[in-house]
């Protein structure tokens, strides 16, 4: 191999090295999802379906009771189109040209960049991200989608957990863990204000969903 294609290698293999999902079997295989709740520590992590628990740095977490069907909660989730209706965090998600219902057109792999309102102050940030997980839980009664930054220099999974409660009553429990990467500590003088975001995703979406 040339000299030039060795660089090209290092270099990629330096600027890329939390991208691409692990090929070992998946953590998702092997956990437990429906159990799930968000920790009442600020230290504990929970583990996400392609990178399990290993050097996960932080967390942010929320679990709300719905009055609604798990697939309803599950829907509304992935009912990107919608965001723009009824959520203050994520008001706008970007698809793909072909998807144009949701949730039935989204698929592992979609690109779907998120837009985000307050987590700086004054501005709109946005997100890149890619959906890793649709019906993801084996349980009876549990419905599990995720998706993942696709920043370089981050490594993230946002699971999103509806399990059913009985008589039309689901838990939703939303989360991202984020891993050792090169923007993670960037990303954790952040938490605050992405944990007060998530609450108050998690209201908004009981809210919309309760009112369908
Ligand atoms: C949209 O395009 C993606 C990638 O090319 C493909 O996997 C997906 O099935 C398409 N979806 C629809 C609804 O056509
Ligand atoms: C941020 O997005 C909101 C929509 O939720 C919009 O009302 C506001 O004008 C945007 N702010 C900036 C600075 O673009």
């Amino acid at each position: 191999m040339q000299l030039q294609n060795w660089i090209q290698l290092w270099i990629s293999c330096l600027a890329f090295p939390a991208r691409g999902v692990d090929a070992q079997p998946l953590p998702r295989d092997i956990v437990d999802w429906a159990s799930l709740r968000c920790p009442s520590d600020s230290t504990s992590k929970l583990p996400t379906p392609n990178y399990g628990s290993d050097n996960a740095v932080f967390m942010i977490c929320t679990e709300t009771i719905i009055n609604a069907s798990p697939q309803a909660v599950y829907n509304a989730v992935l009912d990107f189109k919608s965001y723009d209706v009824w959520n203050s965090f994520v008001f706008h998600v970007d698809l793909p040209a072909n998807v144009t219902v949701t949730p039935e057109d989204v698929y592992v792999g979609m690109p779907m960049p998120l837009h985000t309102y307050g987590v700086l102050p004054l501005i709109n940030t946005t997100s890149d991200e890619e959906m890793t997980v649709l019906d993801g839980c084996a349980t009876d009664g549990c419905l599990l989608t995720a998706w993942r930054s696709d920043v370089v220099g981050t490594k993230a999974e946002h699971p999103s957990i509806v399990t059913d409660q009985g008589n039309g009553m689901s838990r939703y429990i939303s989360y991202e863990t984020y891993y050792e990467a090169i923007l993670t500590p960037g990303v954790w003088t952040l938490k605050g204000q992405l944990q007060e975001r998530f609450q108050q995703q998690g209201l908004d979406l009981k809210a919309y969903v309760e009112a369908l």
